[in-house]
């Protein structure tokens, strides 16, 4: 697709936007990033990914001195891809720009790289409906994966082999407990409470779990920060994911052993119906049309 991008300052076309070989996002994965969502011209949560942005970037010591700008160019893209009436992501990445490969970080006077992309992508519906299946594998990460890094090789490596095991997610076990799963955070159900890693190092401080936080404290529903332990997880009544890609997306099977009773439980659909009321208005809510 040849999307209008934003490329260090300027709007082009995709085709056209280069970046040289010397990034330091090429050679050393260094820079971080950020995946929105943007419901029919409406940013979802753009406060939140910005804050959790300028943190990742205070994390690694990248200076970059315009986040102020990035809102407007957010909605400049959306208008300029014809996505004001779409459901879109929008991609936004900032590495730490240009410079011979070197260990050390590059002078002052260099600039960082960025990047930012919108397109159109439908949710996930069948998997909405039906839930997923997950496998589950050791957290080979590093110690921080509060920070929104693109050095994603781990999550990819893990998610390739759920994907080659027909799964849609891998679960990530660290100190025989749930830390969160390849590209979202993990939520398990047990006798009406939900319980979740705590934010720290180990995780990404999600802002759909944010959300599922506010969702949770409007609905009189108990939500706490204690880690579902690996032996606990087939005693779980549900499962479910959350992430800016997958919304919240009921798991039903964890390396081939069914959740529950294999199918998507009540309290998540109850926050699935609240979710979407504030994002899809066609699957919540009384226009309920897509299930
Ligand atoms: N992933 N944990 C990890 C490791 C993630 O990569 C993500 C998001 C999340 C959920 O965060 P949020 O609710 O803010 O999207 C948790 C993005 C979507 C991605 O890499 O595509």
């Amino acid at each position: 697709m040849n999307e209008t991008v934003f490329l260090n300052g300027e709007y082009i076309s995709k085709d056209k936007a280069y970046i040289s070989p010397d990034d330091r996002g090429f050679y050393f994965a260094d820079g971080v990033y950020e995946v929105m969502r943007c419901f029919k011209g409406n940013l979802f949560c753009f406060e939140e990914h910005l804050a959790r942005l300028k943190r990742s970037l205070s994390e690694i010591k990248l200076v970059f001195k315009t986040t102020d700008k990035l809102g407007s160019i957010c909605n400049d893209l959306i208008v300029k891809n014809n996505l004001e009436e779409k459901y879109a992501d929008i991609y936004l990445q900032i590495t730490r720009g240009v410079s011979r490969r070197m260990h050390s970080f590059p002078k002052e006077n260099v600039p960082p790289t960025i990047y930012i992309v919108a397109y159109e992508r439908l949710p996930y519906i069948n998997e909405l409906k039906n839930g997923i299946r997950t496998i589950t594998r050791p957290d080979i990460r590093w110690l921080r994966c509060d920070i929104k890094t693109i050095s994603l090789l781990p999550n990819t490596l893990m998610f390739q082999e759920a994907r080659e095991k027909n799964a849609s997610e891998c679960i990530f076990i660290r100190n025989g407990v749930i830390t969160e799963a390849s590209h979202s955070n993990v939520m398990g159900i047990k006798d009406g409470i939900i319980f979740t890693h705590p934010d720290c190092n180990l995780i990404l401080p999600g802002i759909t779990k944010k959300v599922i936080f506010d969702i949770c404290r409007e609905s009189g529903i108990t939500i706490r920060e204690n880690a579902v332990r690996e032996a606990d997880i087939y005693e779980l009544d549900e499962l479910f994911i959350t992430s800016t890609g997958d919304d919240i997306m009921p798991v039903v099977e964890v390396d081939n052993r069914p959740i529950g009773n294999g199918t998507p439980g009540p309290l998540t659909r109850k926050i699935q119906s609240v979710f979407f009321d504030m994002t899809y208005k066609e699957l919540g809510g009384e226009n309920k049309t897509w299930f």
